[in-house]
């Protein structure tokens, strides 16, 4: 029956073609796959392992940090908005904007590849031009232009733009009301309308102290004796569920309080730090001098400071209200400024020192060794 092994044959050689086709598109699906997922070419858990290294006292900003990047990575947010929104909230010197640095830092090799706007510079409303590029014949400023950086905002194919919004909270809101376009649909037209600036590329994170006034308002009405405040002072980061999670209502009440709804509702994420409690006074210590001695290179000097030399600064240094930026501040004026003196008398000096911080007389003192 030559004509049904025809047809036999036939079937057969088109359901090998389908076969092969659907093949060739299952192939081509994957590679697809493969390519989106590879689009980006960070390691989220290198981010993580270097916030990790440099960021004490935030485990659960780390694991929030942490997810964003996995999904923002895995490329599958939607498409006509920036890559994540999130905000940033809790006291001063607590690590925020740092963290940020860090991220920058871990995807481009550079701690300033972010656009950073200070919203505060934006407060007035007439300072809003400046984001929105300025009305024909605004003084001072060059039609077209806004305070974006461009370059640092879209990123590139495998790796996404990084912006900071810091201190968000001052921004007026006709700022706001711009940025809820940016967070909807990715874009914002510049007033002459002529040019667009693309944020789908982007990671938005936002930063405000909202609410530590009241938390620390709070803490001072609960802990009322000065033992209790001095423990308080004293306390871990990580200070027991209950506290945090009122410490988390304050922020959010004022979250509420100073955002309108549509703002809130658009955010990925409120990420919450906590003050700095004990557990990261050593540690902040540690990365502070270990910074002091990269910029004591060029002097061919490098300085230890012992446990008196360590308790000292932090004794003075530590401070909730103002987080590691006191201790910043001590080691300025008790370590570098006597420090300062001390590489004056060695100038020209060709050989390398080492010297042994200690506590001599109630001050810092340099011993060689
Ligand atoms: N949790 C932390 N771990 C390590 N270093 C920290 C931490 N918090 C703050 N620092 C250090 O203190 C300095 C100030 O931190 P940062 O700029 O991140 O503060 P911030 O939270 O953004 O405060 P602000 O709200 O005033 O802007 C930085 O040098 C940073 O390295
Ligand atoms: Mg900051």
């Amino acid at each position: 029956m030559p004509f049904i092994n025809d047809k036999l044959k036939s079937y057969q050689e088109k359901a090998l073609e389908e076969n092969q086709e659907e093949l060739n598109i299952k192939e081509t699906t994957s590679s697809l796959i493969a390519k989106v997922k590879t689009r980006f070419s960070f390691k989220p858990s290198l981010v993580i392992n270097t916030l990790k290294k440099t960021i004490f006292g935030q485990n659960e900003v780390i694991e929030k940090v942490s997810d964003m990047l996995n999904i923002v990575h895995a490329d599958i947010t939607e498409k006509h908005r920036p890559l994540y929104v999130a905000i940033f909230l809790g006291p001063t010197g607590v690590g925020k904007t740092e963290t940020v640095k860090v991220i920058a830092n871990s995807i481009y090799g550079r701690p300033d590849a972010f656009c950073r706007i200070d919203m505060n510079t934006l407060a007035q409303e007439h300072y809003a031009a400046a984001i929105t590029g300025a009305p024909p014949g605004y003084v001072g400023s060059k039609e077209g232009t806004s305070v974006f950086d461009e370059e640092k905002i879209k990123g590139s194919f495998s790796k996404p733009g990084i912006v900071l919004l810091d201190e968000i909270e001052k921004a007026d809101t006709t700022v706001l009301q711009s940025l809820l376009n940016v967070f909807d649909n990715g874009k914002m037209v510049l007033t002459n309308g002529e040019h667009v600036i693309d944020f789908r590329n982007s990671i938005i994170f936002m930063t405000s102290n909202l609410g530590s006034r009241q938390i620390f308002e709070f803490v001072d009405n609960n802990f009322k004796s000065k033992l209790k405040r001095l423990y308080y002072r004293l306390l871990p980061s990580n200070w027991g569920k209950s506290n945090n999670f009122i410490l988390q209502k304050i922020i959010k009440k004022q979250l509420e309080q100073s955002f309108s709804p549509e703002f809130i509702n658009r955010l990925d994420d409120r990420v919450i730090f906590n003050w700095l409690g004990q557990d990261t006074f050593y540690p902040i210590l540690d990365k502070f001098v270990s910074l002091l001695n990269e910029r004591l290179e060029k002097h061919l000097c490098q300085i230890t400071l012992d446990d008196s030399a360590k308790q000292f600064i932090i004794e003075k240094g530590f401070d909730k209200h103002y987080g590691a930026r006191a201790m910043r501040r001590e080691i300025r004026r008790h370590l570098e400024v006597p420090l300062a003196k001390v590489l004056g008398n060695r100038q020209g000096s060709t050989t390398y020192v080492s010297y042994k911080v200690t506590v001599l007389d109630k001050q810092l003192t340099f011993q060689e060794v």
